[in-house]
């Protein structure tokens, strides 16, 4: 049996667990597959898929997904540090401004990993979400 690869930097590390949470995923509309995985400052690592509905707005990205299973299983007081986003097909693929925003509400200081049109980019959440909305 082959070897898994061996996987080291942050990057990698949150995109394999992307992709393994995207065979979850529930696409049978767009039939795009997608995948998240999010690094929190504790060290937990959780994943993600999109789930999407009939009801086509009821969709769920899978950067929510992820972040969403991580406060029900750890509480509120969660803090993103970086997040990653895979899809099935290669394609170029951010955070939606959804997602951009609840990324910002746990992770004001987060970094994305996500393949741009011009390859693999990492921005912190701020670039990607200026003048991002807090309630204080
Ligand atoms: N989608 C995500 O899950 N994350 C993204 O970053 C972009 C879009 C999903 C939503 C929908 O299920 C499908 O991709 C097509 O828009």
């Amino acid at each position: 049996m082959a070897k898994k690869k061996p996987v080291s930097g942050v990057r990698e590390r949150l995109e394999q667990a992307a992709t393994k949470g995207m065979k979850n995923a529930h696409a049978p509309y767009s039939n795009f597959h997608v995948g998240a995985a999010i690094l929190l400052t504790n060290g937990k690592i959780f994943a993600g898929c999109n789930v999407e509905n009939a009801s086509y707005g009821m969709t769920n990205c899978a950067e929510r997904t992820a972040i969403f299973s991580a406060v029900a299983e750890l509480g509120p007081r969660i803090e993103i540090e970086a997040v990653a986003v895979t899809n099935d097909k290669g394609a170029p693929c951010s955070p939606c401004g959804a997602c951009r925003q609840v990324i910002f509400e746990f992770g004001p200081n987060a970094t994305i990993y996500f393949q741009s049109a011009s390859g693999p980019k990492q921005s912190h959440i701020t670039a990607l979400l200026p003048e991002g909305f807090r309630l204080k």
